[in-house]
């Protein structure tokens, strides 16, 4: 029977430290990547792959978010007034994405923790867990592939990336089997943050997962695991190793990346992303390259 329209998952409820104090009244999902909220840019790669309906996951400071993709009258009508279309449609363009929903975590108890708060929502359906520290190029669309392999195998399929050996402690690691597609992969376990010498594997979780709903059942007795937190990681090391099951598959992405989890990798994207803009672009490059020779 197919299944309903994917829905969207984006939990942002974390506490956001490493960008202290801009972090203090607002989430980091709002922190500005360019001219954009970072969690805006994950929520136009999730209708750009035909999702329409997105549950955020929220913690405190709920309200910039949700002002975010709500519409402001007031400023509208000041922009209209104006005859300023461009700026009108800039503003209108988060109110108009999608359908947004939210959800309280409460208390902050990890990843797959932040996951299950979407079970009512979500119901009996696979669905797309976004996370907003990792952005994805709209020109490199990860999450089509990753939403028509779960078509074709009725599986949960996550997104993995080779990093460097002195990063991958940062990362839920796969060990994985070929299969007979190039880059898509079996996975037959995971463990979250290992040490260097303990990887597995190159291969890490990039935060895109589209989840059979199964996983809703062994998140709900999913002991806490790395840093006390309840693991998404672990649940889905459960779902790779049942025998019975429909397994676990991993994308591997080799397409443009932004992390922007802590600040050096946060400007990098900025960074990245504005160089590559029409708008910002051209008046920018010969200046990071007269910047750089100062260096
Ligand atoms: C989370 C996951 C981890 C994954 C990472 C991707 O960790 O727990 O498995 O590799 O996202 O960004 P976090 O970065 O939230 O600590």
């Amino acid at each position: 029977m197919p299944h309903k329209p994917f829905k969207a998952v984006i939990p942002a409820a974390g506490l956001g430290t490493r960008f202290l104090p801009a972090t203090k009244a607002m989430p980091k999902e709002m922190l500005p990547v360019v001219d954009k909220p970072a969690i805006q840019y994950v929520v136009e790669e999730a209708t750009a792959a035909g999702i329409d309906d997105v549950l955020i996951i929220i913690g405190r400071n709920k309200n910039n978010l949700s002002n975010h993709f709500d519409s402001v009258p007031e400023l509208e009508n000041n922009l209209r007034k104006k005859g300023d279309e461009d700026k009108l449609a800039k503003v209108q363009q988060s109110s108009d994405l999608a359908d947004i929903h939210f959800v309280r975590q409460g208390e902050p108890k990890g990843l797959g923790h932040a996951v299950l708060r979407a079970r009512a929502h979500v119901g009996d359906h696979p669905f797309a867990v976004m996370l907003g520290d990792d952005l994805i190029d709209e020109r490199d669309p990860l999450l089509t592939t990753m939403l028509s392999e779960y078509d074709k195998r009725g599986a949960t399929v996550i997104a993995l990336m080779e990093v460097d050996p002195e990063h991958i402690h940062l990362y839920g690691v796969a060990t994985v089997e070929a299969t007979d597609t190039d880059d898509v992969v079996r996975v037959t376990g995971l463990v979250e943050k290992p040490k260097r010498e303990d990887a597995p594997s190159n291969l890490a979780i990039i935060g895109r997962y589209v989840l059979d709903p199964s996983v809703f059942d062994i998140l709900e007795r999913t002991e806490p695991g790395k840093g006390g937190e309840i693991q998404l990681t672990d649940a889905l090391e459960e779902l790779a190793a049942d025998p019975e099951g429909p397994g676990v598959y991993g994308v591997v992405f080799r397409g443009r990346r932004y992390d922007t989890g802590d600040r050096v990798d946060y400007i990098k994207a900025i960074v990245q992303l504005a160089a590559d803009r029409e708008d910002l672009g051209p008046d920018l490059r010969p200046w990071f390259k007269e910047f750089a020779a100062t260096l």
